[in-house]
């Protein structure tokens, strides 16, 4: 999607070989009228997919994933990250461990918000090494639901995460593909280039 590249081009900055920093806005600062154009976009994209909820995982994806869910009609539901696990109630959980950042929790929904006849479109800011959404997708299995496809903005494509949720059977659909980054460069894979991570 060229208008994600461009901003990426404009207020991006690669701060080493495999971090980039869009604050300005997607992370920290929002700009919720391009926030607004890149949810049309994922909502075009999947609009014959059938689906019937929009799941993210906090906190990032939550406002690209609330304007995927406005244009398409449905619910959009946060996977929260808990400390620790819930023993009481009827949630799912699963653990997750985060290279990118070095951190774990219990990625958490509430069975309420997921029905077995779901087929949801899981939106993320970001694709590393994909445990968030490989962790997403084992909670959205344990309930008998679909995940039907994945929406990312920004994917490292140097990095494993798209191979690896492809090999498990997963469509996804990047916005951006970044190809490499460092000192001062950013480098773009076009939309049918193949994964080149390993
Ligand atoms: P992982 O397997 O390497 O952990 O990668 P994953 O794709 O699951 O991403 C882990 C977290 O790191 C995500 O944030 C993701 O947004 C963030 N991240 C990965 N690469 C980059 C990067 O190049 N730049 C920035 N700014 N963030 C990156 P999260 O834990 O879900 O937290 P949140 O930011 O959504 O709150």
């Amino acid at each position: 999607m060229k208008l994600l590249e461009e901003r990426i081009r404009k207020e991006g900055k690669a701060l080493s070989e495999s971090v980039l920093k869009v604050d300005s806005f997607i992370n920290h600062q929002v700009d919720p009228e391009f926030m607004d154009l890149l949810g049309k976009d994922f909502a075009e994209h999947f609009k014959d997919y059938g689906i019937t909820k929009v799941f993210t995982i906090e906190s990032s994806g939550i406002a690209p994933a609330m304007m995927v869910a406005k244009y398409l009609q449905v619910p959009m539901v946060i996977l929260k990250k808990q400390t620790s696990k819930i023993l009481n109630g009827n949630v799912y959980q699963t653990r997750i461990t985060s290279f990118t950042k070095g951190t774990s929790y219990e990625l958490t929904l509430f069975s309420d918000y997921i029905q077995s006849d779901d087929k949801i479109l899981l939106i993320d800011d970001f694709l590393a090494n994909g445990e968030a959404a490989t962790g997403a997708s084992r909670l959205i299995e344990q309930s008998g639901a679909e995940l039907a496809g994945i929406g990312i903005l920004i994917e490292k494509s140097f990095q494993n995460g798209r191979k690896r949720l492809e090999d498990a059977g997963y469509y996804v659909y990047s916005q951006a593909r970044i190809r490499k980054l460092g000192n001062g460069v950013i480098e773009f894979l076009s939309d049918d280039e193949p994964v080149i991570s390993e």
